[in-house]
């Protein structure tokens, strides 16, 4: 078999990237992006974490088969039949989960920022990748307020990948009023890293068609890019940027609780994590800790993904809750607007039990005037409990506890 002097120097480990050593049989041209060393029949080379998933989609187009991967400088070879399930589902079992975890096995790597691993500016907006869309489907019912699409593009033919709780970034076509390319939109990806197909090869959006009324010319205005990909047909182009973010990604524990205050399309993110948790069968991660979504919209109609949400709820009864503030339908006590800053505010006591515990991680994301909203519910749970919720805050972001992404 291989030395590890033969390959020792190919790529050693390189800042914020762990390394893993991929032998491969059969490969029909010497096509693949490091430079492989020749021994018994075989050919081995070194992959960054990061890249992983694009270099086992290479392999595969080139006819060749993995034999095994191994972290570079550590423990085991993880078996290919594994490795090769699905390239995604690949790096889910070699690498355990989605901020580079430790493999099996490799119980000793090094304490890293979270987010290190991840996946990140693979496309730049001078040279988008242009996906096609496959679907676009409304997500509002009867009486809801506004346009809020479900779109799934494919990426199949690229290197794009990402994880949970990334954005891509989006480039309406044409020009603005400078006579200039539009600038790049980020849109929150809704879709675990494997896609809505489970097969690594989609990437899906939640998008509401912005519109206003101008207030100086009272002119009606809808957004340029929510309006282009809320338009968008299947076979339709489409140019995306990215992945970004590292914000909103989701710990390596499977026993964490994940607490999600969401407003509006701020399901994006959740909606990937709450597919990856309870829909998906990954080897490397399989939840059991608590998943509490909070969900704020106007009226029943805009409870995006309502049957996916609540089947998943009945299904994982003891792993996952639902919470929803439904604004324009529900009331407070003192008859207010039901906002998710109440619903907070009425589990306070439960709540403030997760949070203390040091696997709980909290998420908010959606409308940035909610930001306010989840202070003041949180300042009356923390209150109860005699505790300065800006102070707590304050060290929640310190241990990569606290995520927020509002827009
Ligand atoms: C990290 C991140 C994630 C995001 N994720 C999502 C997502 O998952 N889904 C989603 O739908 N959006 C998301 N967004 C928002 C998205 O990026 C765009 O900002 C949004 O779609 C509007 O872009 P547009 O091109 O349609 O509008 P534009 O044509 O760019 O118009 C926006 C501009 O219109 C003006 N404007 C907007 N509202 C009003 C108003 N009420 N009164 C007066 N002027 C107004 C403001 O000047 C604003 O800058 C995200 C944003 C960020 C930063
Ligand atoms: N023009 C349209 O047809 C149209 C349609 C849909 C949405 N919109 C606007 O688009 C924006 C966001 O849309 P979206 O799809 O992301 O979300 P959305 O579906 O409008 O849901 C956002 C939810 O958050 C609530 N909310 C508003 N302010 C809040 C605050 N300070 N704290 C906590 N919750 C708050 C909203 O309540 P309330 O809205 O009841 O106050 C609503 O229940 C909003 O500004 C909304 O008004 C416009």
């Amino acid at each position: 078999m291989y030395s590890t002097s033969a390959i020792g120097n190919t790529n050693g480990e390189t800042a914020g990237n762990r390394m893993f050593r991929y032998e491969v049989s059969g490969l029909r041209a010497n096509g693949v992006s490091q430079t492989p060393v020749r021994q018994s029949g075989s050919v081995f080379f070194t992959v960054p974490y990061n890249r992983m998933v694009a270099e086992m989609r290479r392999i595969t187009r080139l006819g060749g088969k993995i034999l095994s991967i191994t972290p570079v400088g550590e423990g085991a070879a993880q078996p290919a039949a594994s490795a090769m399930a699905s390239s995604s589902n690949a790096a889910d079992s070699a690498v355990a989960s989605s901020n580079g975890a430790p493999a099996k096995g490799a119980a000793k790597a090094k304490k890293k920022k979270p987010g290190a691993d991840v996946p990140s500016n693979i496309y730049k907006p001078k040279n988008p990748y242009i996906g096609k869309c496959m679907s676009n489907d409304s997500l509002v019912g009867e009486g809801g307020s506004g346009i809020v699409q479900h779109l799934t593009f494919d990426i199949s033919e690229g290197d794009l990948e990402y994880v949970e709780g990334q954005s891509i970034g989006i480039i309406a076509p044409g020009e603005d009023d400078r006579g200039r390319a539009h600038k790049v939109r980020l849109y929150s990806i809704a879709s675990t890293r494997h896609g809505d197909n489970v097969d690594d090869k989609t990437v899906s959006l939640c998008v509401r068609q912005l519109e206003y009324d101008d207030p100086d010319t009272g002119e009606h205005v809808y957004g340029t890019c929510s309006t282009h990909l809320c338009g968008l047909k299947p076979g339709d182009d489409v140019a995306i940027t990215g992945p970004v973010g590292k914000e909103m990604l989701l710990p390596d524990d499977t026993k964490a609780n994940i607490i999600m205050l969401g407003t509006g399309t701020g399901i994006a993110p959740f909606r990937a994590f709450l597919w990856r948790m309870f829909k998906e069968n990954n080897p490397g991660y399989k939840f059991d800790g608590l998943a509490w979504l909070f969900f704020g919209i106007p009226y029943s109609a805009n409870i995006l993904y309502k049957d996916d949400l609540e089947k998943m709820q009945a299904e994982n009864p003891d792993n996952m809750r639902l919470t929803y503030a439904i604004s324009r339908e529900q009331k407070t006590e003192s008859g207010g607007k039901m906002y998710i800053q109440e619903r907070i505010k009425e589990a306070a006591d439960e709540l403030w039990g997760l949070i203390q515990k040091p696997e709980t991680h909290l998420y908010m994301c959606g409308l940035r005037g909610m930001e306010a909203g989840v202070d003041e519910g949180m300042t009356a749970a923390a209150g109860k409990f005699g505790v300065d919720w800006k102070e707590y805050r304050r060290q929640l972001k310190k241990e990569h506890r606290w995520h927020v992404e509002v827009y």
